[in-house]
């Protein structure tokens, strides 16, 4: 039974590769739409849950089915799970923490061997995993890192503070701020995603990090002066929360004609919240606005010149690396870790495997978005 298994996961792995040359078409099918909920989203069993087969049931806990990312994260991994021969039970929680609790004591109920999970907050789901870990249930926290809890074995993300970076950079690059010349100031507002994902402190920090000699040297200026994390923050990663939020801002500290040059967003579903912002409340010069994701919506706005950059993370490289740790818990081998060092969750370090983010502007879509196979022209088509 491994060595067939074993043999089925090789022949997995090996397609994902040459899904991710861009040879074949990709593992998830077109997301359902963008930033939308699709109508299926239902909280208490979106599906019903498989059967335990032969005691090879894989749980799969995401957030929800509000944004992009999300459902490309489940198809790949369902998908790409039952390539290798397992059971799935995915779930989505619609970003409701009582609802993903109970799809977990479900999944442990129903006899699954490995828990995959996508927490919708990192600090919220104690209780079950105790559970989780009394029967011996391994848990792979993935994309967001479970906090304060001894049952996380493993974590499969990207590199987060890299992200950040990677947005700080563009930022410093495009207004050229190496080379401001003595006395210019340059107005730049932030905002980032909700308090209960740790990846807010990596992507966030890894920006300011970049950022920080300028804001030092008082070249970056914010003339909204709100700089803290918790003040920049957007629960749930909500795009009309971040909508809100920058037409106050922008209403409070621009209407006098005072120029925005820059807006480091963590993400997409803000960077769109920004970006609705500014066309209904800003006449100025268009700032440089950054994001992650390569959402569908994002790329659009990429193309009409209304977001800078973005960064794709490639989820069915995600979902790949996700797999083979599922299968070697599953075989009683070690699991792909090329970090151990960076994420502790409050009980120590986390072996982690980081998968690498890709800075995108306008003019990488065609090579990496649809050579590559992640999307068709037609899905990018207005
Ligand atoms: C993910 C991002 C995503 C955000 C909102 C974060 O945890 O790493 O890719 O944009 O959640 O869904």
């Amino acid at each position: 039974m491994k060595k067939i298994l074993a043999m089925i996961l090789a022949l997995v792995m090996v397609l994902a590769l040459v899904a991710c040359g861009g040879e074949t078409a990709p593992a998830t099918e077109a997301p359902a739409a963008e930033n939308e909920a699709p109508a299926t989203e239902a909280p208490a069993a979106e599906d019903e849950a498989p059967a335990a087969e032969g005691g090879n049931l894989v749980g799969v806990a995401m957030p929800t089915k509000d944004l992009q990312r999300w459902n490309q994260d489940g198809e790949n991994m369902k998908a790409q799970l039952e390539a290798a021969g397992y059971t799935v039970d995915l779930q989505y929680a619609a970003n409701d923490i009582p609802t993903q609790v109970s799809q977990i004591e479900n999944m442990i109920a129903n006899g699954c061997e490995v828990l995959v999970i996508a927490s919708i907050d990192g600090e919220a789901l104690g209780t079950v995993l105790d559970q989780a870990k009394a029967e011996g249930i391994p848990v792979i926290a993935y994309d967001r890192l479970i906090m304060n809890s001894d049952a996380v074995s493993y974590y499969a993300t990207f590199d987060n503070w890299d992200v950040g970076v990677k947005q700080g950079e563009y930022i410093v690059n495009a207004l050229d701020l190496e080379n401001a010349p003595e006395g210019t100031t340059y107005n730049i507002e932030y905002i980032t995603g909700d308090p209960g994902d740790n990846n807010i402190n990596f992507f966030f920090d890894g920006a300011i990090s970049v950022l920080q000699p300028y804001i030092d040297a008082g070249v970056l200026v914010c003339p909204s002066g709100q700089t803290e994390k918790q003040a920049v923050a957007t629960a749930n990663w909500a795009t009309d929360a971040a909508q809100a939020r920058f037409e106050n801002i922008l209403a409070s500290y621009y209407a006098d004609g005072t120029e925005l040059h820059a807006v480091l967003a963590s993400n997409d579903s803000t960077a769109l919240g920004v970006a609705n912002a500014l066309a209904s409340s800003y006449t100025g010069p268009y700032p440089v606005l950054t994001g992650q994701d390569c959402d569908i919506a994002s790329v659009k706005n990429m193309i009409a010149g209304t977001q800078s950059m973005s960064v794709f993370k490639d989820t069915r490289t995600l979902a790949a690396k996700t797999v083979e740790m599922v299968d070697a818990l599953m075989q009683g081998t070690e699991p792909p870790i090329n970090d151990t060092e960076t994420y502790n969750n409050g009980t120590g370090i986390i072996p982690s495997f980081l998968c690498e983010p890709v800075a995108a502007t306008v003019d990488d879509i065609q090579s990496l978005l649809i050579d590559s196979g992640y999307y068709t022209q037609e899905q990018l088509d207005n």
